[in-house]
């Protein structure tokens, strides 16, 4: 099992996260529960925010809150310093419930909606990346109306095939995301945008895709968006301020995984960061502003999630330990068959002896937290760990099943208090109505 100063197996052989036992945040908490680690969380952003401070032109670390949004994660990034990246009006509003600066707000999508554009002109948020045509015109009408000039990025798709997952994978030719810098659309695009009055284009943005391990990958984009801001300033007289190379890297969730402490990530951006000023050096331009976008990285390995185990089924081919959660909190197996540890919280130093498949409770076969689990002799009762579940757990979980999406905890010093409510039966109906031909 992969350790670290916050989570490791304390004296009574039970794990320990954040200086809590995880039997003790059960008892207390109940399960299923997702936990988050916040010194380690603080840890991963104060890395990311350290190596763009080496960096020559200046940059900003925006953490990417769809791998994991609360009130709680935007207090944490903003006294860190961060800014975030929000995708939609909701992400916005909970961002600035939070009291997140909205000018240190960046809001994607590839499909913003006219009420998510109002939204973030209303807010005064930092800048836009624009992945539409329509939605920069639409932008240029709400800020020639406010009166105003709006900081735009362009997305575009330099092209990278990054190691990882299809599903993940957000630069392949075929993307639905960004401007092709191949056929031409992020030049025209940049020649379309400056023609809007009422938008300031400050350079742009790439997203490569998630999960990835491979520097190269990053190298291979920034050499391409910085190619390509050399062409833009050529044939356009674009200087590019800013370059956002999104988020992406890699994280630890079972064996075969690299298992990087916060200091090697702060490592992997300091040599993205050399990369942008050796490539602009030889490109002979200035140096751009750096952002970039991590969200798996600074939340993914910080959270776990508790379970107890409710039955323990036989069938021809594997045993399995059907948990009190399952697809409605992580669905992530379901889409990618996404690979996990997991560990006996109350006896996580025995030495395993069997091979579980651990189901979950809804009624889809696929339901599944994963197959091949090591694990001592388990029975009903026991309480389960599931490693690195910090980023699109919480953030993809759903009802189905009208099963209640877990409550989580954030954790420091041994000390636990939610930062998601439990649900309640109450708010599983709270949207439903009944119309009068129905009623009794
Ligand atoms: C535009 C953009 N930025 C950042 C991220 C965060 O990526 P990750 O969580 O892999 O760091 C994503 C993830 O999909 C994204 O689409």
């Amino acid at each position: 099992m992969y350790t670290r100063e916050t989570l490791f197996v304390n004296e009574k052989g039970h794990l320990s996260v954040g200086g809590a036992d995880c039997a003790d945040l059960a008892k207390e908490f109940s399960t299923p529960l997702y936990v988050f680690d916040e010194a380690h969380i603080r840890a991963m952003m104060r890395a990311f925010k350290g190596a763009l401070d080496e960096y020559g032109g200046g940059g900003r670390v925006l953490y990417a809150s769809k791998a994991f949004c609360c009130e709680a994660m935007y207090r944490i990034a903003d006294g860190e310093g961060l800014g975030a990246d929000v995708v939609s009006e909701g992400e916005l509003y909970t961002a600035l419930r939070a009291g997140f600066p909205a000018e240190r707000l960046y809001m994607h999508g590839n499909n913003k909606l006219p009420q998510e554009i109002r939204a973030g002109l209303d807010a005064g948020i930092g800048c836009f990346v624009l992945d539409s045509r329509e939605e920069a015109c639409r932008i240029e009408a709400e800020a020639a109306q406010r009166g105003i000039k709006q900081k735009v990025l362009i997305r575009i798709n330099p092209g990278v095939e990054a190691h990882t997952h299809r599903f993940v994978q957000t630069a392949t030719p075929d993307s639905k995301f960004g401007f092709s810098v191949a056929n031409g659309e992020a030049a025209a695009m940049t020649a379309f945008v400056r023609t809007l009055a009422h938008l300031d284009l400050a350079g742009y943005h790439c997203h490569i895709g998630s999960q990835i391990f491979e520097r190269r990958s990053f190298e291979i984009a920034v050499q391409k968006c910085v190619a390509f801001m050399a062409e833009m300033k050529k044939s356009q007289e674009l200087i590019c301020r800013e370059l956002d190379l999104g988020g992406g890297f890699g994280i630890w969730y079972a064996e075969g995984d690299r298992a990087l402490p916060p200091q090697g990530y702060r490592e992997e951006l300091s040599a993205i960061g050399k990369e942008v000023e050796r490539a602009c050096e030889q490109a002979g331009l200035p140096l751009p502003f750096l952002l970039m976008e991590p969200g798996r990285a600074i939340v993914g390995e910080a959270g776990l999630t508790l379970y107890t185990v409710g039955s323990v089924k036989e069938t021809a081919h594997r045993t399995y330990l059907t948990v009190d959660g399952g697809m409605f909190e992580n669905p992530r197996y379901c889409l990618y068959e996404a690979k996990y540890t997991a560990v006996l919280a109350e006896r996580a130093s025995e030495a395993p002896q069997r091979t579980y498949a651990i189901a979950g409770k809804c009624c889809e076969s696929g339901d599944l937290i994963g197959l091949g689990f090591r694990l001592p002799e388990t029975k009903a009762g026991d309480l389960i760990a599931v490693l690195s579940t910090g980023a699109y757990h919480y953030s993809m979980a759903s009802n189905y099943n009208r099963n209640r999406i877990p409550p989580a905890v954030l954790v420091k010093d041994g000390k636990a208090e939610y930062i998601i409510r439990p649900q309640t039966p109450e708010d599983l109906v709270r949207f439903d109505t009944i119309p009068s031909r129905l009623k009794p």
